[in-house]
């Protein structure tokens, strides 16, 4: 497998551990003082905001216009997902305000912030599931070697601030938690 491909599938891997662990904090949350569920909730959307959206989905840009000129049959699906990276962009910001909103006092009802997440995770799902489906194995099958080698000159650069050894303090306690329900879920 191309190792560029291999680093976009092992991001959708560690999103999808992310979105599981965001769908367990959504089902904590009661009446009742939920600060905590709501922290990490919120610093989860923050990784999205930080990974994904800026470095994850522009890095996908790349292959995906890469492909466009490479075969122009793919042009429907790729036109298709460089909006969905535009429109979970969006839905990250706003799930971002919503929680934001809370810590700072608002009184959301616990139907609404279920709804607005569990259509969040699911869009993420939905669009990881399609890309890995439809259109990886496009790029895989028509990108030349030369392409690749100019490709890897365009990719923006960024480290993933949570799964990498170097991850940043502020999300310490987030990746212990994710390390500890992955564990759970395995086990299971
Ligand atoms: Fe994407
Ligand atoms: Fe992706």
């Amino acid at each position: 497998m191309n190792i560029i491909i291999r680093e976009l599938r092992a991001d959708h891997h560690n999103i999808a551990r992310l979105l599981v662990l965001m769908r367990n904090l959504i089902g904590l949350i009661k009446k009742a003082d939920s600060k905590n569920e709501i922290r990490n909730i919120r610093k989860c959307v923050e990784y999205m905001k930080a990974y994904p959206d800026e470095i994850h989905h522009p890095k996908e840009d790349v292959l995906f216009a890469r492909l466009k000129e490479r075969n122009k049959s793919s042009a429907v699906y790729v036109e298709n997902l460089l909006d969905e990276h535009k429109i979970l962009t969006r839905k990250s910001k706003e799930f971002y305000e919503l929680v934001r909103g809370i810590e700072e006092g608002n009184i959301v009802s616990h139907d609404h912030l279920k709804m607005v997440s569990i259509e969040y995770i699911d869009a993420q799902f939905r669009h990881m599931r399609y890309e890995e489906a439809s259109i990886f194995p496009m790029i895989e099958q028509e990108l030349t070697i030369s392409d690749w080698k100019s490709i890897i000159l365009m990719l923006p650069s960024g480290n993933d601030p949570l799964f990498n050894k170097n991850r940043k303090k502020y999300y310490a306690s987030l990746y212990a938690q994710l390390a500890d329900s992955y564990k759970i879920s395995r086990a299971k």
